[in-house]
């Protein structure tokens, strides 16, 4: 069985192609270099910029698969959460091809997308506990089968991904500054300066805005000391931004007992989350620790190809 899946909801237009579970093209057409100018995703430029590479997404997954689309058993796409005329987009491609094809439509959610993507070309085994870090979202989830998805902790306001962008944008780092914060971090001292941990309580709930402004005032005052350091500065901000990640992700560990443990989603990239959340799966001697490639962690079709491989498998 073949699905097409697309995926437009921020600034990639990607087609992922799966068969029988296996992911055959992922291709994706990116526009950071667009919205790198204004310092973050502009969601009217964002839906334009998806209709005129929508030419060149389709005329590469032809190249590399030669596809013979009335061999293509299901259209899915992304139908939430994500910018409204970015997903518009997606819809109408695929809500076209399905016309045109005369082949079922699958509606899906991105960050659902974004916890199979990990399971790519990896076993794993119910229930899985993932923890979803991405710009726009960080939150775990409780999978105890593909149709059943439970969310058990969220940003109550900033995720992860825009507070290091916006401690990035302020440092003079281009969008998306996240990647740079992390690569400088590894080579600085994560205790030379001290940042408060958000939200370091008993919930599952996460906050980011309180450290976007402590470290952003943190950069003010200390820039212009002759001491100042910048890989310190990145190596603190990180320890405080994923501390408290990996230790509500211990507690959900202890708490709902997972076979799987997942990281998800553009910010799982990251290095020392990475790190973390391997040592966590080996510490509690779970069954599976699935990281993403890096090819599947920022926004792609072959994680919703998948997800909707995974949902016709067990079709209730
Ligand atoms: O999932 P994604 O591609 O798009 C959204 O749905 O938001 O995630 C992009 C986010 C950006 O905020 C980016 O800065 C962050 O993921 N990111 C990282 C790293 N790589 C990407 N954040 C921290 N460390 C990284 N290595
Ligand atoms: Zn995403």
């Amino acid at each position: 069985m073949k699905i097409l899946a697309i995926e437009s909801s921020c600034d990639e237009l990607s087609f992922g192609l799966v068969e029988d579970g296996i992911i055959l093209a992922n291709v994706i057409s990116s526009q950071i270099k667009n919205h790198e100018v204004h310092g973050g995703v502009i969601p009217e430029l964002a839906a334009r910029l998806h209709l005129e590479n929508m030419p060149y997404v389709f005329e590469e997954l032809n190249r590399q698969t030669h596809l013979d689309w009335k061999k293509v058993d299901y259209i899915a796409y992304t139908a939430n959460p994500g910018l409204l005329g970015s997903l518009m987009i997606g819809k109408i491609i695929a809500e076209t091809l399905a016309l045109y094809l005369g082949k079922p439509l699958m509606p899906l959610n991105h960050l659902e997308g974004h916890i199979y993507g990990a399971t790519i070309d990896q076993n794993f085994a119910y229930p899985l506990l993932a923890l979803v870090v991405s710009g726009g979202h960080t939150q775990i989830e409780l999978v105890k089968d593909v149709h059943d998805f439970k969310i058990i902790g969220a940003t109550l306001d900033d995720a992860i991904g825009e507070c290091y962008d916006k401690v990035a944008r302020i440092i003079g780092f281009p969008y998306p500054g996240g990647p740079e914060i992390d690569r400088l971090a590894q080579k600085g001292n994560p205790n030379r300066y001290s940042l408060p941990l958000a939200k370091n309580d008993q919930s599952y709930d996460f906050s980011y805005s309180g450290l976007k402004t402590a470290a952003i005032n943190l950069y003010r005052r200390e820039q212009s000391k002759p001491d100042f350091s910048m890989v310190d500065f990145c190596a603190s901000f990180q320890k405080a931004a994923t501390e408290v990640l990996v230790k509500k992700l211990e507690t959900a560990i202890i708490k709902y007992q997972p076979k799987t443990l997942i990281i998800a989603g553009g910010a799982s990239a990251n290095s020392k989350l990475r790190q973390d959340i391997v040592h966590l799966g080996e510490k509690y001697q779970l069954a599976y620790t699935l990281v993403p490639s890096l090819q599947y962690c920022t926004d792609n079709g072959a994680m919703m190809a998948k997800l909707a491989w995974e949902k016709l498998q067990a079709k209730k």
